[in-house]
């Protein structure tokens, strides 16, 4: 599948040049695909085929309603960690009895309302949480679904902040005392124990982590589903993608091939294959929670340079309009963003290094650190790529800066899905206290 590649010198979604977006929307503009994110999780479900299986995109990536509309007309569940991402899906039209509602923290307030709405099943992390939502049960005359996060303790994930499925995260129950929680949760009289859950981590790349973890909860899912009866076994999300092609040595980038590989070293197929032959004789339904894989190269951030800078040491600054508040992924977790200039750079254009940054007020508003880029110059626009997950839903007014409006492609028509913020937007809600009422 092919979404982002030039065309006659331009860079393209699907069959819209990014310039035009930018020259009609402006920048900072988050733009998607929606043929890629059809297409992943098409292929995600078909390489599932073999099983009876639920995929439950995790709403945390990319919680944009048209995201979450395109998905829900896909069949898809959702994974939600919050009453606002709850209220989001339910908005966008999806069904309530496909959410699952993970998240350590849950408060009595969520969990009311993801019992009224009737979700599919609460993931629990630890037993005061399940104690909770048993007393929110019965005080609501119902009985709550419940499924019980297991940490597989599997080290997995890129960045130390998304990994989770070692034991000393915050992250599930210890695999050593799921079967005595679950005992206790049995006792609980106004829960009913649905299934089981895991989740290793973020931005896998390759298959192993993702079979060890499955081997291990593979037997005690099986002990579960005996003596409770439970129907699912949710395998969490991961599932990583390619952020870093090989534009750097001189090759083709992978939005240049007209193939988008999820990740180099590890493809749908092959993630099933891994996976796959210890959960089929589970006979339990299988739920997936991917995010990042469904969104992420589905979308990109157009930003304009806006300056140049060489400082006296002779390092090179290009100062574009986006920011971290935009994309916070390289402050936050050294991400790496492939950017590339919309117009099509010409492959004798001498390459030189420099910082990509940001105009907020510090020094880890970067894109990019000593990259080796093609000439850019002021005005000019870029894209930031891989760009659809963790984006816009990590974007904040930082600095007072309006949030970048978003734009879903579909094969030759855009779609303005977000409204950029106006100045107006940043100040909605908040009051100055009257003279009066402030002591002198
Ligand atoms: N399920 C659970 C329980 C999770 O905690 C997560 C992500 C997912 C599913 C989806 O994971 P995915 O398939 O997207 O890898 N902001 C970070 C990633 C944080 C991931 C948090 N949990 C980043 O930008 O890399």
């Amino acid at each position: 599948m092919h979404s982002f590649h030039y065309h006659k010198g331009q860079l393209r979604c699907e069959g819209v040049d990014l310039s035009a977006l930018a020259a009609e929307h402006g920048t900072p503009l988050y733009v998607y695909s929606a043929q890629t994110i059809q297409d992943h999780f098409r292929r995600l479900d078909a390489a599932l085929a073999g099983l009876d299986h639920l995929i439950c995109y995790a709403v945390k990536a990319n919680s944009t309603l048209a995201v979450l509309d395109l998905l829900g007309r896909e069949r898809a569940g959702f994974d939600i960690v919050s009453a606002g991402e709850l209220y989001r899906v339910l908005h966008a039209g999806g069904r309530p009895e496909c959410c699952t509602f993970a998240g350590v923290g849950k408060t009595r307030e969520e969990i009311e309302y993801a019992l009224r709405k009737e979700v599919l099943s609460f993931n629990v992390e630890s037993e005061a949480e399940l104690e909770m939502i048993n007393a929110v049960a019965g005080e609501s005359g119902r009985r709550a679904p419940v499924a019980l996060r297991i940490n597989p303790d599997v080290a997995a994930g890129g960045h130390k902040y998304i990994s989770t499925g070692k034991s000393e995260n915050k992250f599930g129950i210890g695999i050593d005392r799921a079967l005595e929680v679950y005992a206790a949760a049995s006792k609980m009289p106004h829960l009913r124990l649905r299934g089981v859950q895991m989740h290793i981590g973020s931005q896998i790349t390759e298959a192993g982590p993702f079979a060890r973890a499955v081997a291990k909860v593979a037997p005690v899912a099986a002990e579960l589903k005996r003596e409770y009866g439970i129907e699912f076994f949710s395998v969490g999300g991961g599932l990583g993608i390619v952020y870093k092609s090989s534009l750097e040595s001189g090759q083709e980038a992978w939005w240049q091939h007209g193939d988008n590989t999820p990740s180099p070293s590890l493809t749908v197929e092959e993630y099933a294959a891994a996976i796959v032959p210890a959960l089929k004789p589970l006979g339990l339904r299988i739920l997936l929670e991917p995010g990042r894989f469904l969104v992420g190269n589905a979308g990109v951030l157009l930003s304009t340079v806006q300056y140049l800078k060489t400082t006296a040491s002779g390092k090179k600054f290009v100062i574009v309009d986006a920011g971290m508040n935009d994309l916070i992924r390289p402050a936050l977790y050294e991400g790496y963003h492939e950017i590339v200039p919309v117009r099509e750079p010409s492959p004798t254009d001498r390459r030189e290094a420099a910082d990509v940054v940001g105009p907020v007020c510090e020094s880890g508003d970067f894109f990019a650190q000593a990259r080796e880029l093609p000439p850019l110059r002021q005005g000019e626009l870029i894209a930031l790529m891989s760009a659809g997950a963790y984006g816009f839903a990590m974007a904040s007014n930082y600095n007072s800066r309006p949030l970048a409006a978003e734009v879903m492609v579909s094969g030759k028509t855009a779609h303005v899905v977000r409204e950029r913020q106006t100045l107006r937007d940043l100040i909605r809600g908040e009051h100055r206290v009257e003279e009066a009422a402030v002591a002198h």
